[in-house]
């Protein structure tokens, strides 16, 4: 049975797995082979998906890990936190519209969309690994930070 305290570790590894295909899957178009881009992004959206279910599975059993840094790192953080998850909403529509418009071959819309919705998914793949290592493995919570009734991950 999978322990829940092993999700973020796990859906550290799967982000990381995201910004790998990401990048494949970039350098493939821009070689020109199309049916390897096309093969890596669906690698990255299955990869995304599972990532998805396990964040899902997680947050609504244990809540949220606290960032346990002080002093200048805690804006950093949360700044970085911030964006992370305005990044991910906004990839919620876009990659399906993108993927809708390469299915259909709507080349030049899929590119226009594609100059968005790239960069954003690839800096939401990347922010995701680094809050983790920073709330999870350099600025963990111990003692007064740690809201009552919340398990920090791996602990
Ligand atoms: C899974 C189905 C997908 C297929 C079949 C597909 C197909 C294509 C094709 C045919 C092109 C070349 C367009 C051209 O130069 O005329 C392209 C470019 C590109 N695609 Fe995809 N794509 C898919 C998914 C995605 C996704 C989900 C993303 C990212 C959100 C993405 C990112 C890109 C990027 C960054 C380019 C380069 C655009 C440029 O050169 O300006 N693709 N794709």
């Amino acid at each position: 049975m999978l322990d829940i305290s092993s999700i973020p570790h796990i859906n550290a590894v799967l982000n990381a797995a995201t910004v790998v295909l990401l990048w494949i899957a970039r350098r493939h178009v821009k070689a020109g082979n199309i049916t390897a881009h096309k093969k890596t992004m669906i690698a990255a959206l299955s990869v995304s998906m599972v990532f998805m279910g396990f964040y899902l599975v997680y947050h609504f059993n244990s809540g949220l890990a606290r960032f346990g840094g002080e002093g200048f790192i805690r804006p950093v953080y949360f700044t970085i936190l911030i964006v992370h998850v305005i990044g991910a909403v906004a990839i919620v529509p876009l990659v399906p519209w993108a993927v809708y418009h390469a299915v259909k071959n709507n080349r030049a819309t899929h590119k226009r969309i594609v100059k968005w919705a790239w960069p954003i998914w690839f800096f939401v793949a990347v922010s995701g690994v680094l809050v983790y290592t920073m709330a999870v493995h350099v600025w963990p919570c111990t003692g007064p930070c740690l809201a009552s009734g919340l398990s920090l991950p791996g602990r």
